[in-house]
């Protein structure tokens, strides 16, 4: 399906416009399949926008072909078929947009012409790129949250949005009515989803292309400790009641934050077209500072009566408009793709660019992803690509547009070896990403592996940052975690030792020594984390070292045949888990390397409380709801530590109920059943308990 339409609207005869309308509902219906039910389009909002704006152009000069399923007469998509659906008291109307000051001009003309005044105050709000939801509150508790879906019907979220932290589950205040629709904008921060595509790169997931895409992802999970995992916010901005509860939009937003919302510190109020335009100029330049992507400004009618008498046209209101922001586009030359390497041995390809300024800001390079992703796109060496900042911050190829001229390169011929080691690339069943099997041999991963070793959470040997590995990396004196360990040793016998090296003197050198000699005492959960062993986190490594309890006996369980059912059986360990682990304690190169490791650590044994010794021990207890000082694993795995039994049913066996923000049926049932309750904080000081 192609986007450019070269015959101008002014020229199509009316055949020609009747099947470039059909062709139009068709080719939007899929977008917005892409984009509401698989959070995955494959045009940018202002491609999208351009064919909207086309239809519309058409349909104005032959408003008798205007089709039943045309856009202008839908919002949205129909909602998934695997939640249930919700209703929305007043349909979720979408916002006419603007792209150039005249058409702000006209919609201020228009305005004020159908009120008959000469002035009209406006409110201007940034435009959240995000996914919209609606919010049922009965006498001031949340009942209900609906996403938009095809405007009328959509899906119903509410447990997953009892996750986030800034939709309160109660109005604040006194002053509300009996029933209340809150609407907004659910968002990740741009800082949660570049971490999120990190670790889903990591691990071998496709990943989000925005923001918006990461926030549709995460709260259309059909497991809510999904949600709650990822940090997600809300900006509230309107609101669906019988009664009046404000006289203004400005009003509105002010009772919005005494309920406990969080309604976005930018608004302005206008008066006229040049307040808005120079709103519109400032929210520009401040656009990529922000931690929320924003895609354009909203215009408003302040005064809720000149909302009403403005009514609406088809699926938008008259007294709004969105003022979109130009595309943070350009095209350039794909010069080359490169491979990289990353700790856990992800090949990432990397598209190098002819360098080119897009927002303001030089790309030279964009990530493509994964194999699948350029043969998708078709993208090949040599190409003029388009290029795009993905929520204001990665680059990121939209496109291929072919060459000029000169014939096209072959299909890029994704490596069958890893550039680093040599090693065969492997690609796990459901992965999108190649691997590489070098392990512990590929220089790419050793580099990792050891900044992973001595971070906060494994090691944590102060002075022995990023920086400081990357340095000795360079002068191959660590190249194993055994090497660090024999660095001083190593050091004495030197011409030229760390302290007369520059940057170094005696005092830093003899405070790295000290510092590394005095973690060379490490917790048993700590060392197995940091081995950086695939799918084993903190969570992982602390249920092994609970289980196993010293070094000899977990390495050496390791070892044996029965290694892979012993770990099944242990709560928290998965077939992934378990199969990660035994490839890591099989591989030849892991077991020299430990050999080498062990003899310069003393790993202290976990101290097992006697049985029963600790309040936990032999209680079976429940986690519902969000903990605000950890997470459910954390907590879980900390339970399980100190003796207990978790489980995801409240029964009569159950001892304890751990209920966090936002709990489930599940403190209903207990109590019910008479289980004790606990709050976090109560949590914390029983396993705080000695
Ligand atoms: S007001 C009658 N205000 O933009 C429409 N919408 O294109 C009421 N959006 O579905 C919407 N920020 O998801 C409004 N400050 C804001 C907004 C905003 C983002 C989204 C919203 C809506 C879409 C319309």
């Amino acid at each position: 399906m192609s986007s450019l339409r070269p015959i101008s609207v002014n020229q199509l005869t009316e055949k020609e416009a009747a099947l470039e309308l059909a062709h139009l509902a068709e080719e939007l219906a899929h977008h917005d399949r892409l984009y509401h039910e698989q959070d995955a389009p494959e045009i940018t909002d202002e491609a999208y926008d351009a064919l909207v704006l086309r239809n519309k152009q058409i349909e104005e000069r032959f408003p008798h072909l205007k089709r039943k399923d045309s856009i202008s007469e839908r919002v949205g998509s129909q909602p998934l078929g695997s939640f249930k659906k919700v209703t929305h008291l007043k349909p979720m109307l979408s916002l006419d947009n603007a792209f150039k000051q005249e058409d702000v001009e006209a919609f201020l003309t228009r305005c004020k012409k159908l009120l008959h005044q000469e002035t009209l105050e406006l409110m201007a709000e940034p435009k959240i790129d995000g996914l919209s939801a609606a919010l049922t509150y009965e006498n001031g508790r949340l009942i209900q949250a609906g996403t938009r879906g095809n405007g009328d019907v959509g899906e119903d979220i509410t447990e997953n949005v009892k996750t986030i932290r800034t939709i309160p589950s109660s109005l604040k205040g006194s002053y509300f009515p009996k029933k209340i629709e809150v609407r907004g904008e659910i968002y990740l921060p741009k800082q949660a989803f570049l971490k999120l595509n990190e670790e889903r790169e990591k691990e071998g997931l496709s990943v989000f292309a925005n923001p918006r895409n990461a926030a549709a992802g995460s709260v259309r999970q059909l497991d809510s400790a999904i949600t709650a995992s990822r940090p997600l916010h809300f900006f509230a901005y309107a609101v669906v009641s019988d009664e009046e509860v404000a006289p203004t939009q400005e009003g509105l937003l002010k009772l919005l934050k005494d309920w406990g919302f969080i309604v976005n510190p930018l608004i302005e109020k206008c008066r006229n077209e040049k307040e808005l335009m120079a709103f519109y100029e400032k929210i520009n330049a401040e656009r990529s500072s922000l931690d929320y992507d924003i895609d354009g400004v909203v215009y408003k009618v302040n005064t809720f009566k000149d909302q009403e008498a403005l009514g609406f046209i088809a699926r938008s209101p008259r007294w709004a408009l969105a003022h979109k922001f130009p595309a943070q586009q350009a095209t350039t030359t794909l010069k080359n793709i490169l491979i990289q390497v990353g700790r856990t041995g992800v090949l990432t390809p990397v598209a190098e660019l002819e360098p080119i300024t897009v927002g303001g800001v030089l790309v030279s390079r964009a990530t493509l992803h994964n194999e699948e992703e350029i043969m998708r796109k078709d993208i090949r060496v040599g190409d003029k690509v388009l290029i795009q900042r993905a929520g204001d911050v990665i680059p990121q190829v939209v496109r291929s547009l072919g060459v000029e001229g000169s014939r096209r390169a072959d299909p890029f011929p994704f490596p069958k070896r890893c550039p680093v080691c040599g090693s065969h690339v492997v690609k796990e069943v459901g992965e999108v990403a190649w691997r590489c099997s070098g392990g512990l041999i590929c220089h790419a991963q050793t580099l990792e592996k050891l900044r992973h070793f001595v971070s906060k959470h494994a090691f944590n040997i102060e002075g022995l940052g990023h920086k400081r590995i990357d340095y000795f990396w360079e002068k191959k004196l660590i190249e194993t975690p055994a090497d660090i360990f024999t660095l001083e040793q190593r050091d004495r016998h030197k011409v030229t030792p760390l302290k007369t090296e520059e940057g170094w003197g005696e005092q830093s050198a003899k405070k790295l020594f000290e510092a590394i000699h005095q973690r060379s005492q490490v917790s048993l959960d700590r060392f197995i984390y940091a081995l950086g062993i695939r799918h084993v986190g903190q969570v992982t490594a602390h249920i092994l070292a609970a289980h196993y309890e010293t070094f000899e006996q977990w390495w050496a369980e390791m070892q044996k045949e029965t290694a892979y059912e012993t770990l099944l059986t242990l709560e928290g360990v998965g077939e992934v888990v378990a199969t990660s682990l035994k490839n890591f304690a099989e591989e030849p190169n892991n077991v020299h390397q430990m050999e080498k490791l062990i003899p310069h650590l003393k790993i202290l044994p976990v101290r097992r409380k006697m049985a029963g010794s600790h309040p936990l021990a032999g209680k079976t207890l429940v986690f519902t709801g969000t903990l605000k000082n950890m997470t459910r694993d954390e907590a879980q795995a900390k339970a399980r530590a100190l003796g207990a039994k978790v489980t995801n049913t409240v029964s009569s066996q159950t001892d304890y109920v751990v209920a966090g923000e936002a709990p489930g049926s599940k403190v209903q049932k207990a109590k019910k059943l008479g289980i004790t309750i606990l709050d976090e904080l109560e949590w914390e000081k029983l396993f705080q308990e000695k």
